[in-house]
């Protein structure tokens, strides 16, 4: 065990939560220049001055001399009422504790004294050689920001006057150190062109930048004296383009900074505690609007700028509520942002993204647009800003040429300065959680989009044995004259069934589209799933889904009904699952809290599916992706896994990724395949023992709100499964109703699906022996003494349609094989729970 990266992680973790204290930067150099004052105070902090007869000084070489203001006036500040001029290329040097990202302040204030007109200077500024202003002069009090990669032990600024007629000058400097990770270099930013989207190739902390705009959106104006790193942000109304599309939102409530996420010196509380939202009031009757901001640049052919943006969501009463669009330039940037799922599900939490945009040739401003997304609830629609801020990367190396094809799976994949927010987040919960004892790979990249947790979302079917080639080998195979296996559905009676796409009948929405209810003319009730046009699902994907699919077909697995591709049309159609997830049956909602023996044949269910995808004719199926919104009940509760297959999201698909990124939902990660990123059937088991405990406590897999050793439902269970206190976790319904020996054969089911190690972790086949077992205990037979040999069969793929006719009957128990498939393997008897029970 390596405890050094799990102290590392730790150490990590409780950084997170030093909250309050000031930041305190390593190198920290505050000049007055020109001043005989040692040292002034100013928004709390000592500015001293930049030469003194001692000989400790900044200044090296060069020729210069101090000014002072001989008029000023009663408003400015100390460090404006001197200069120190130079005549010649003159230089400070500081020298740099730790290398890394620094600030860089040079604060010029023009004024005029006897010799010299401020006003009339005329120079260039490096630091360490590289050009930060040239041509330069000030006619007014400027503040130029400058943060660049200081990699040596010295930083040398030197002020250059363009000849030897002319001068430089400055008021003050501040150079200090940049809080850790302010930039991270995380692959997969993205960089907006005119053209579209693509992949930020390099390094972003190694540009150099100077800020344009910090805007505190929503908010007022905030002073160095209020910002952790003694910025200045000023309110957006100016830049607003409509005025009155915007609306201010507002909290008094601090906010909720969490691992993975801004932190205090990303932005200070109050560019958080205020943002600007749709003013639906004012809006059109669909909320069909944007809200837009213009933020002025200097207009230039190779203008490439840096663009963060600071979100925190302050306006939702519920988590899972607010999905909007940002676009830059009129190009998407995000989709279907859901912070919620950003902020691993707490609101006001505050999250920040970059992006990396070019603009137009001559273009100058940059458009900021924010925009409801077609997920959202059409009574709820919203979107929101908090904070932006511009700045200009300076000397950028030429930017890689367009390629319009890649840009699309780079926009909808990157999580661009969340990357590694996330995962670090991901770590610290999981060192915390789980107490992991291997540091993951660092090229680890969990992509939220691939992530996503809504029912009725991307779902990743993927071939263990073919590593991954699944989809290549299926792609390349073309459909027949009537389509696939004559599953084609004619758009009109897809639009008969849904009413034309009555909003009515919505019944989900996921980053595919949406999903309608439908009836078919012969009363078969379908789900009808509609791909958004112009979505990432893209044709040779969907084509992918539908023969993958229709080779899928079980009881216990919603069957695909057919499809359609008219008119630029993807549809994929289903089976209706009148009872809808088997999460809602547990928790969160009205219905009546199911019987323990529902949920042993629920349970059951499922894990037949899930059987059958691990080891049914279409082999080595790894769902990746269970848990208990994916595991649907029709009408008679029997449970049926779903979303296997559908909506692959573009960059999950490429073929690098497959086999490494780390795909699941928060919660039902298995821990192994999180630090090994190697996939194996035993991911899908590890997250059923979580949809196990889910069933048996009725609670989520993960609850932020709860306390921290609650928060993670499965670390939690095992606590009380390994102290043989059962009992005290199980679902306050099923109290007095659960067999004893029923409750331990599943409890100890539940434990051992959730053994750190695959290899540990039993089958699904042994998985379904012992509830069935379980099942048999509480309804009084006998159990089952062996583990009874039999054949997977094979499934007959010519009869799509057959399984909708079937009339659902509750499952039974034992070997059910009404669809010609047996859900017990050979392979293994249940020999981890007879034997080790000790461990
Ligand atoms: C030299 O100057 C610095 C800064 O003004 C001051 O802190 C220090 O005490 C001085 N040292 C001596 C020996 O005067
Ligand atoms: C001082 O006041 C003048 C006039 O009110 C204003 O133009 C100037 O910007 C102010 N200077 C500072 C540093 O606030
Ligand atoms: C030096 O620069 C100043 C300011 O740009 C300009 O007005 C002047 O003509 C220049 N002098 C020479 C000798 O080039
Ligand atoms: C970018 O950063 C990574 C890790 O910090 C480093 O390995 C790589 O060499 C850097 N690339 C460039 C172009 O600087
Ligand atoms: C910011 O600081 C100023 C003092 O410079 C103070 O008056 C003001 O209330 C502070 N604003 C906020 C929002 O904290
Ligand atoms: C609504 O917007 C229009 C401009 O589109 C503006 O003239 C009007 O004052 C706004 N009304 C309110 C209540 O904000
Ligand atoms: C919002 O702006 C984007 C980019 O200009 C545009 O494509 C989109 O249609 C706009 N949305 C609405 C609802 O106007």
């Amino acid at each position: 065990m390596d405890t050094k990266s799990v102290h590392f992680l730790s150490l990590t973790f409780s950084l997170f939560f030093i909250s309050k204290a000031a930041f305190t930067p390593q190198d920290n150099y505050l000049i007055n220049c020109g001043s005989s004052t040692s040292n002034v105070a100013i928004d709390n902090r000592n500015f001293v001055r930049d030469s003194s007869k001692n000989g400790s000084n900044y200044l090296s070489k060069g020729k210069s001399i101090s000014l002072t203001n001989p008029n000023p006036s009663s408003n400015s500040s100390l460090l404006q009422t001197t200069a120190r001029v130079f005549t010649s290329a003159s230089s400070y040097i500081f020298n740099i504790k730790k290398t890394g990202t620094h600030f860089v302040r040079l604060h010029f204030s023009p004024f005029t004294s006897q010799n010299y007109d401020l006003k009339n200077a005329n120079f260039g500024v490096s630091a360490n050689g590289l050009s930060l202003l040239s041509d330069f002069g000030a006619n007014f009090n400027v503040l130029k920001e400058f943060i660049l990669m200081v990699d040596k032990v010295e930083l040398e600024i030197l002020f250059t006057p363009v000849n030897d007629s002319s001068f430089a000058f400055v008021n003050g400097i501040e150079v200090f150190s940049a809080p850790k990770d302010f930039f991270i270099d995380a692959s997969g930013m993205v960089l907006i062109s005119p053209s579209g989207t693509q992949e930020f190739k390099q390094n972003i902390s190694f540009q150099i930048f100077e800020t344009v705009h910090r805007i505190n959106v929503g908010g007022s104006k905030l002073t160095p004296f209020n910002d952790t790193l003694w910025r200045s942000w000023v309110p957006d109304e100016d830049f607003l383009v409509l005025k009155s599309a915007a609306k201010f939102a507002r909290t008094s409530d601090p906010p909720n900074y969490q691992p993975g996420g801004a932190t205090r010196e990303i932005a200070p509380d109050n560019v958080y505690m205020t943002a600007q939202q749709m003013n639906v009031e004012n809006g059109t009757s669909n909320f069909m609007f944007n809200v837009t901001w213009d933020f002025p640049v200097r207009s230039s052919t190779v203008d490439v700028h840096f663009v963060r943006l600071h979100f925190c969501d302050i306006v939702s009463v519920a988590l899972n509520t607010l999905y909007f669009n940002v676009y830059i330039n009129g190009i998407t940037a995000y989709k279907d942002l859901d912070l919620s799922f950003l902020t691993s599900h707490r609101l006001a939490s505050p999250y920040y993204i970059d992006f990396v945009v070019k603009s137009a040739d001559n273009s100058d401003s940059i458009r900021i647009s924010i925009g409801p997304s077609e997920l959202s609830n059409s009574l709820r629609k919203n979107a929101i800003l908090n904070g932006v801020e511009i700045m200009k990367i300076e000397n950028s190396v030429p930017l890689p040429r367009k390629s319009k094809e890649k840009s699309i799976w780079v926009l909808v994949g990157s999580v661009i300065g969340g990357i590694f927010a996330l995962s670090l987040a991901i770590l610290a919960v999981l060192a915390m959680l789980k107490c992991i004892k291997r540091e993951p790979k660092p090229k680890l990249k969990p992509k939220p989009r691939c992530i996503e947790s809504r029912g009725w979302t991307p779902l990743r079917v993927y071939g263990v044995s073919t590593q991954g080639t699944l989809s290549e080998a299926t792609a390349l195979s073309s459909p027949g004259a009537n389509g696939y296996y004559g599953l084609k559905i004619p758009f009109t009676d897809i639009q008969l069934a849904t009413n034309n796409f009555d909003k009515d009948l919505i019944i989900g929405s996921g980053g595919f589209g949406m999903v309608y209810k439908g009836v078919f003319r012969d009363n078969t009730k379908v789900a009808v799933k509609r791909g958004i046009r112009g979505s990432r699902q893209g044709l040779p994907e969907f084509q992918t889904e539908i023969t993958v699919l229709s080779k899928i077909r079980h009881r216990h697995l919603v069957s695909l009904v057919g499809y359609c591709e008219e008119q630029s049309e993807m549809i994929l159609v289903y089976e209706y699952m009148d009872k809808g997830t088997l999460r809602s049956h547990l928790y969160g909602s009205v219905f009546t809290p199911l019987s323990w023996k529902q949920r042993l044949e629920i349970c059951i269910g499922a894990a037949r599916g899930i059987h059958y995808l691990h080891t049914g004719s279409a082999r080595g199926i790894i769902h990746r992706d269970i848990k208990s919104t994916n595991i649907l009940l029709d009408e008679n509760y029997v449970a049926k896994v779903a979303d296997f297959g559908l909506s692959r999201s573009g960059p999950c698909l490429n073929e690098t990724h497959v086999s490494t990124a780390l795909k699941g939902s928060f919660g039902y990660i298995d821990p192994e395949y999180f630090r090994r990123q190697q996939l194996t059937d035993k991911s899908d088991v590890y997250s059923f023992g979580v949809v196990l405990c889910e069933v048996l406590c009725a609670r989520s897999a993960v609850d932020p709100m709860l306390d921290r050793e609650q928060v993670n439902l499965a670390e939690w269970a095992v606590e009380w499964l390994k102290k043989g206190m059962i009992e005290q976790i199980v679902d306050p319904h099923l109290r007095g109703q659960i067999k004893p020996s029923s409750l331990k054969i599943f409890g100890e089911t539940a434990e051992k699906c959730l053994a750190e190690y695959g290899v540990d972790r039993p089958t699904m086949g042994d998985v379904l022996w012992n509830l069935e077992n379980a099942l048999r205990i509480q309804v009084n037979e006998r159990p089952q003494e062996i583990h009874e040999e039999t054949i997977v069969g094979s499934v007959d793929l010519t009869t799509p349609r057959a399984i909708l006719g079937a009339p659902s009957s509750s499952p039974r128990v034992g070997g059910d094989d009404n669809d010609g498939t047996s859900d017990i393997t050979t392979s293994r008897v249940f020999s981890q729970l007879i034997n080790r029970d000790g461990r």
